[in-house]
């Protein structure tokens, strides 16, 4: 078991999946980004379905070149069905034998990183998603791609909660455009793949997943704020303090992702997210103090160098569609999520960011 992360939640998630997750059985996946936060997950996830729910074990192979993957990333667990490969995907990847389903969660997701690595920001996004969707489309895999709410980019209020039909307000040049844009361009590969040469394709729009088995070093919001409570330090918050997001707990965000990766309909693209509230980074603040119950600093400054500015100002997801197609059900809501996580940050985190 990956120390990193909470049994009860690995228990949550294959107790909510075990009845479409029968479909794993005897199948082969390859997974893309296998240390990273959500790629731990699944190895785990695909380990305990093998113990606790499959007749017949699913075969899984992690792929990663351990980019960003961290302290946590790089001890790899022993699982007898779930191997690691170190690989780069921005290289072909030679596959003999069966696979079910390619799993494309390689990426560099976490703003302070494509800041530092825009080049293999983009590469992992593009070349690597071709790569795999090559992979894909010669076995007759299923293809599932990780993509992003960031695609939608700065989006015009009357398109909040947006949906997958919503096209987006991105800016191709700028410190976010290596990501949204080579997400944007992965996307489209999907759509090449699909349309072209019939490959089930599958892309996710995740929005802010969060949770155990975040790095403290990751700088998004939520373990930046969990690192500077444990350091004893006040918490920095970037612009004004009004831009708004929603929030996903890690057992609803996989839950919903495994489901897009057994019933996605081929083609199509998801939303996967919480969709309420809604909420202000100084509402977050405020949140969490009430969770903690005790006085919480903060500081309102400018966005440090190593961050991107020009962040969406808002982003909350409809997810009407993963709803209605998949039966998609978020159960975890806003506070439920940050006492878990809070609970687990301070038994981990070391407040050195
Ligand atoms: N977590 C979220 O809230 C969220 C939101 C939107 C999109 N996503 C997308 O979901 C995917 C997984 O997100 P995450 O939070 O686990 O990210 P993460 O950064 O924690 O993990 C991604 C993993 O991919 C690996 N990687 C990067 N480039 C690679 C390459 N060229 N070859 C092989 N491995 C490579 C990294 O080493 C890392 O371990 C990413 O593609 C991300 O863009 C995540």
């Amino acid at each position: 078991m990956d120390e990193f992360l909470l049994n009860s939640d690995i228990d949550e998630i294959v107790d909510r999946i075990s009845g479409p997750a029968q479909d794993f059985a005897g199948k082969t996946a390859l997974l893309t980004g296998g240390r990273g936060f959500l790629g731990r997950y699944f190895m785990e996830i695909f380990d305990r379905l093998n113990s606790r729910v499959l007749d017949k074990p699913i075969r899984v192979v992690a792929l990663d070149n351990l980019i960003t993957a961290g302290k946590e990333g790089a001890e790899i667990p022993k699982h007898d069905n779930v191997t690691f490969v170190r690989h780069d995907v921005t290289q072909p990847f030679a596959w003999q034998g069966r696979l079910d389903y390619v799993i494309h969660a390689a990426g560099i997701a976490s703003p302070f990183y494509y800041r530092a690595y825009p080049l293999e920001t983009l590469e992992v996004a593009v070349t690597g998603t071709r790569h795999m969707l090559e992979l894909a489309d010669g076995h007759k895999a299923r293809f599932t791609f990780f993509s992003s709410s960031e695609i939608y980019g700065d989006p015009d209020s009357r398109h909040v909660p947006m949906q997958e039909s919503y096209r987006g307000n991105v800016s191709c040049q700028g410190p976010r455009a290596c990501y949204d844009e080579s997400k944007r361009v992965g996307e489209t590969l999907c759509y090449i793949f699909h349309t072209k040469n019939g490959t089930a394709t599958n892309t996710i729009r995740p929005f802010n997943v969060y949770g155990p088995g975040m790095q403290e070093t990751d700088y998004r919001v939520l373990p930046n704020f969990a690192s500077r409570i444990k350091g004893g330090q006040p918490l920095h918050i970037y612009g004004g303090g009004n831009q708004t997001r929603t929030f996903c707990y890690i057992t609803d965000a996989i839950v919903g992702f495994l489901l897009v990766i057994l019933k996605g309909v081929a083609g199509e693209a998801y939303n996967i997210g919480t969709p309420t509230p809604e909420i202000s980074m100084l509402d977050l603040a405020r949140r969490i103090e009430g969770i903690l119950d005790k006085k919480i600093a903060y500081d309102v400054i400018e966005y440090p160098d190593s961050y991107p500015a020009d962040e969406p100002n808002r982003r909350a997801p409809d997810i009407r569609k993963a709803q209605l197609q998949l039966q998609y059900a978020p159960e975890v809501d806003l506070d439920e999520g940050l006492r878990r996580f809070l609970i687990w940050s301070d038994g981990v985190y070391t407040g050195e960011q």
